[in-house]
């Protein structure tokens, strides 16, 4: 394929706005996929991305397009929508020269639309702007500040006007700079795991040929393999002889997990050594938690099952890891807390696995002084941005603890659905972070330790002691649960003691339940799922 009749583009958008719907319709106008069966979605591979209705992975597809007599090759890199997967959204631009900006007519910029925009903007790529559902009572296609002959204005859900948006990528984005005479210099964007067939990598190249038989090098790892199988992606996997610049395909060589063909990496020959192309970073987790089997008997189902899908995401860390009331389990680190719970969905879809996810937290790093020099940092405004007459971006420096767990929803509910949130790892800052400890009787429940701000420490100390008081049974004595700071308690619950009369039944009661798994902290009996009840996020 001749380079000038190449494009390589993405969709990006805000969630929901309507990107995989308008790629479904790009492959069924060029043929790819036929129209009359049912393939709504059809890049929204994953079982728990059409569940949800959102996309994890990025999927590419190559679509052939004929205009005024010449056959295009037009390659599709779809991106993940939201913040937790940016940098998937990053290094799938990098293999593009334009992009098409979707934004829903209905609900205008969003947080996402200005990130993606700016990430098409630094990576220098051709922007065209797309306004979709069009068809909707209330959209207002005119209330963007782009000049209109700029904009396409569709609806992807109809097909209406879709075909406009084929020759904006032929005219407004241009072929890829690239030198097939130059060693093989191949990106990596994606990567996948297949059972059978090892790891497969999507590579965009940029320079050079690559062929079954090459011997290729990583420049992330600098392991060498045999190419075993190049080919294209149509949107499902084609063989081909070669894979030449320009190009976007995807290739096999023997990787035994996606570890070794890391996004942003790239890919040489063997006797052919290249400078790697700039960009790569290791993804970095932000959000950490326990999980455990809910029954120990399951551990060895759910270690194979936590291995199988690291396998297909190198972003997930795993540490072993036991916690005396619950067991055997691991620490998990994901990008975000949906990137969490897409992968808790993905162990219990695809591998029947149950568990235990204790509450997430985000890594912090201690300095052990004696110093009370350390200023508390809350959220700092940095700047304020009108983006038109109704709509307004407020960047903050937030404590990515504060806004993990319930920031989104808070945000949402308070601005009736219509603020949206976008975030990006600014480092560390120092803050006045206390230990607190959940006590019973008297006695530390290891368990339940947590780094909180000390401004918070009440409210989150109270809300553990009322939920541990609501789990834990009566007992022969009165039990005290107390949440403490050093040796300052902070809030405090009181489980009564039986009444006498009651006590002949209960003990009754006891012996029925006397297989059932007790934790003793000090005199008190605590059943395993009082800490399930307190730990469990959902
Ligand atoms: P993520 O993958 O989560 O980022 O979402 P997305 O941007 O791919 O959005 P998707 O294509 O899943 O569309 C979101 C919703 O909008 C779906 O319910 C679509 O049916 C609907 N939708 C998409 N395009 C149109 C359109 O042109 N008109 C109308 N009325 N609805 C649309």
């Amino acid at each position: 394929f001749p380079v000038e009749n190449i494009r390589n583009f993405s969709i990006v958008a805000h969630v929901d706005h309507g990107k995989s719907t308008l790629a479904d319709r790009l492959l069924e106008l060029t043929g790819t996929i036929d129209k009359t069966k049912n393939n709504k979605q059809v890049l929204d591979k994953l079982q728990v991305e059409r569940e949800r209705g959102i996309t994890v992975k990025a999927q590419t597809a190559s679509l052939f397009h004929n205009c005024e007599g010449k056959q295009y090759l037009l390659n599709l890199i779809d991106t993940p929508g939201h913040v937790d997967f940016s940098y998937e959204v990053s290094r799938s631009l990098s293999a593009c020269q334009g992009v098409l900006l979707v934004v829903d007519a209905n609900e205008g910029i969003q947080a996402q639309t200005v990130a993606n925009f700016f990430l098409a903007f630094e990576a220098q790529l051709s922007v065209i702007p797309v306004i979709n559902k069009i068809d909707l009572k209330n959209a207002d296609p005119e209330m963007f500040d782009i000049p209109s002959d700029e904009c396409i204005k569709i609806s992807a859900k109809l097909g209406t006007n879709v075909e406009s948006v084929l020759q904006a990528v032929i005219e407004r984005i241009p072929p890829p700079k690239v030198h097939r005479k130059n060693p093989l210099r191949a990106l990596v964007f994606d990567s996948t795991f297949d059972q059978y067939r090892g790891v497969i990598a999507n590579v965009a190249l940029f320079d050079g040929v690559v062929s079954k038989g090459d011997k290729i090098v990583s420049a992330h790892t600098q392991k060498t393999y045999e190419v075993n199988e190049v080919g294209v992606l149509n949107p499902n996997e084609q063989p081909t002889h070669k894979l030449y610049a320009g190009q976007v395909g995807y290739l096999i060589a023997g990787m035994k997990n996606v570890t070794e063909a890391q996004i942003g990496d790239t890919l040489y020959l063997h006797k052919q050594p290249v400078e790697p192309l700039p960009g790569f970073k290791s993804a970095k987790p932000m959000v950490f938690a326990g999980m455990y089997p809910v029954d120990q008997s399951e551990y060895n189902n759910l270690k194979s099952a936590i291995e199988k899908l690291t396998l297909n995401d190198s972003s997930v860390t795993v540490h072993r890891d036991s916690s005396l009331a619950l067991g055997a389990g691991w620490r998990l680190g994901f990008l975000g807390l949906l990137h969490m719970e897409v992968f808790n969905q993905r162990l219990e879809l695809e591998y029947n696995a149950s568990v235990i996810l204790t509450t997430p937290t985000v890594p912090y790093k201690a300095v052990l002084s004696s110093s009370k020099l350390i200023k508390a940092r809350r959220a700092v405004q940095k700047n304020m941005i009108f983006i038109d007459q109704n709509r307004v971006m407020l960047k903050y420096l937030f404590p990515l603890n504060e806004i993990v767990v319930d920031f989104y929803d808070s945000l949402k509910s308070l601005s009736s659905g219509y603020a949206s949130f976008d975030y990006e790892d600014a480092g560390y800052q120092t803050a006045e972070l206390v230990k607190m400890d959940i006590l019973l009787n008297g006695n530390n429940v290891e368990e339940l330790v947590t780094v909180v701000h000390k401004d918070k420490a009440h409210s989150i100390g109270k809300a553990i002691c009322e939920r541990l008081k609501d789990s834990l049974p009566r007992q022969l004595f009165e039990i005290a649960i107390q949440a403490a700071i050093g040796s300052k308690i902070i809030a405090r619950e009181t489980v009564k003691a039986y009444r006498k009369n009651v006590l002949a039944k209960c003990l009754l009661k006891r012996q029925a339940e006397g297989k059932k798994k007790l934790r003793k902290i000090g005199n008190v009996e605590v059943p395993k799922d009082a800490f399930i009840k307190v730990l469990k996020t959902q």
